[in-house]
């Protein structure tokens, strides 16, 4: 669930890591391997990554709403109120011109479940193909151990 404050990771970090005594784990719109990094920068000791997941082909959501999420942009999804909380999902003309498209390249439908009850991050923005998780995480934490020590550099 988000925050219906809409408090972005990169702000809300920092105060948790200062505010409590345990590990923090960040989530919300962490990718790849700059995202884990940024995370570390921000005081967390890991991370946890959900719309990434679900662009694997392990994920049991449908293919062709897998396909809408390499399709989107950070900005074809929005905030449903839920309660306190909310669920962020494809906006409704985003979600009619996807289907529309993937009904003439003959893609398989997407089951009117997925549409009414998957949530999506922002992130799918960054997604550009259906991976494995293996090659979701491998990249993750591999580009992540290249890109950290090379960092240091921009303060010079
Ligand atoms: C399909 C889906 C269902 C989720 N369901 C819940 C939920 O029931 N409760 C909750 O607190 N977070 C839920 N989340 C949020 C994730 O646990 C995770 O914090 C979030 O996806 C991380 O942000 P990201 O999607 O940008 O990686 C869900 C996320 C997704 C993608």
């Amino acid at each position: 669930m988000t925050s219906l404050e809409q408090v972005s990771t990169l702000v809300l970090v920092p105060q948790v890591a200062e505010a409590v005594r345990c590990p923090v784990i960040a989530a919300g719109g962490i990718a790849d391997a700059r995202g884990l990094a940024a995370a570390f920068a921000l005081g967390a000791v890991g991370v946890q990554v959900g719309t990434v997941l679900m662009a694997t082909e392990e994920c049991e959501v449908s293919p062709a709403f897998k396909q809408m999420m390499v399709r989107a942009r950070e900005t074809d999804t929005y905030l449903e109120p839920r309660g306190r909380a909310g669920s962020r999902m494809f906006k409704g003309d985003f979600t009619k011109t996807a289907l529309q498209d993937l009904k003439e390249t003959k893609s398989p439908t997407v089951p009117d479940l997925d549409l009414v009850q998957t949530g999506v991050g922002q992130v799918t923005g960054m997604i550009r193909d259906v991976r494995t998780v293996a090659e979701v995480i491998d990249s993750m934490v591999g580009q992540a151990r290249k890109l950290l020590p090379g960092l240091i550099s921009n303060l010079s």
